[in-house]
């Protein structure tokens, strides 16, 4: 079992297996050029394995996909295919922007994927646009109708922002509470990557949003992870969502997780610069020096992360999967 210098268990690995991405989102990397990276300087997935096989080995339950866009990597159906022959009983989740997932989400399916979190900002054609770059709005649909259609569990990630997507909380919501999937409300997290002036929506302005429609009550913290759930209760039928808040909720004493970074780095803490390069012993897959700095990551975790309101994260969100 991997515990830290604090006491906490550490059994969630989140992993980016790619930076790349077919969308530029204004919160995460719209002034990267559209043609950054290619498959070949991602870690070959075999390596990931390798640390995969590791980090199941002492005790590590669940994985999370991300990227980048994680659908763009090559070989992505595989490679979860191959976790869950390590260990069906790995928790396996994915992070997508679902613009490839309508085809994929049966493959997936098929090879013990069991839940996707999708980003869902806008249900209009121009303001999908506007956030990330691409006329994306069909296909997002599609997708995860798709991943519905299969039966996974699905979350839908919104990031309300000033001026922008603003006015379509609770039309979020609705779409959310109509398809029977959890939506979830992420206060931007302000980073040097991000559009200048993005501003986002804080979790008392996305409630009072809300609110102007639905009676609800706060339940307890999600134990899945750093959301706060809210509880609408309407004609006997009840639907839960959540806001995630970095601006005011602390969830370094509850920490259960470490990353590993597109470029095969972990990371003990998503705002904290410490970092240790793994990517040489993945591609020998060297189990022992995998395993060494594994058990150094974990001895490294701060016991809270580094971060307030007025600083910006330096690290790209788009390398460490958010
Ligand atoms: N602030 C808040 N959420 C972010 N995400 C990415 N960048 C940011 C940011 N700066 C979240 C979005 C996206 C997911 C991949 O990560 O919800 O859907
Ligand atoms: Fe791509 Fe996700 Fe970043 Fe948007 S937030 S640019 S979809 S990695």
């Amino acid at each position: 079992m991997l515990v830290d210098s604090f006491g906490r268990t550490i059994d969630y690995i989140r992993i980016s297996v790619t930076q790349r991405c077919n969308f530029r989102c204004v919160y995460c990397m719209p002034n990267i050029p559209m043609n950054i990276g290619s498959e070949e300087e991602d870690v070959p997935l075999e390596g990931v394995l390798s640390f995969i096989k590791v980090a199941i080995n002492e005790g590590v339950k669940k994985i999370r996909i991300t990227g980048g866009e994680p659908l763009l990597r090559k070989g992505i159906v595989d490679f979860i295919a191959q976790i869950y022959q390590l260990n069906p009983d790995i928790d396996i989740a994915l992070t997508t922007n679902a613009y490839l997932l309508a085809p994929l989400a049966k493959p997936l399916k098929e090879v013990g994927l069991k839940r996707i979190n999708i980003s869902l900002d806008s249900l209009k054609k121009e303001t999908i646009q506007c956030i990330s770059k691409r006329n994306g709005l069909e296909k997002i649909l599609q997708g995860i109708e798709a991943a519905k259609k299969e039966g996974f569990l699905i979350k839908l990630n919104m990031v309300p922002l000033k001026n922008i997507n603003d006015d379509e909380v609770l039309d979020i919501l609705e779409y959310g509470m109509h398809l029977g999937v959890g939506v979830r409300f992420i206060e931007f997290m302000e980073n040097a990557h991000a559009k200048n002036d993005t501003k986002g929506l804080k979790a008392r302005e996305i409630l009072e949003k809300i609110e102007k429609k639905y009676t609800f009550k706060l339940l307890q913290q999600d134990i899945f992870g750093p959301a706060t759930l809210f509880e609408i209760t309407q004609a006997q039928e009840s639907y839960i969502f959540g806001i995630i808040a970095p601006h005011n909720d602390d969830f370094c004493k509850t920490c259960n997780r470490i990353r590993l970074s597109s470029e095969g780095k972990l990371i003990p803490c998503l705002y904290h610069e410490n970092a240790i390069d793994i990517k040489e012993a993945m591609l020998y897959g060297d189990s022992q020096e995998i395993l060494k700095s594994l058990k150094l990551c974990i001895e490294n975790k701060p016991e809270k992360n580094d971060w307030n309101e007025n600083q910006t994260s330096m690290r790209a969100f788009y390398k460490t999967g958010g």
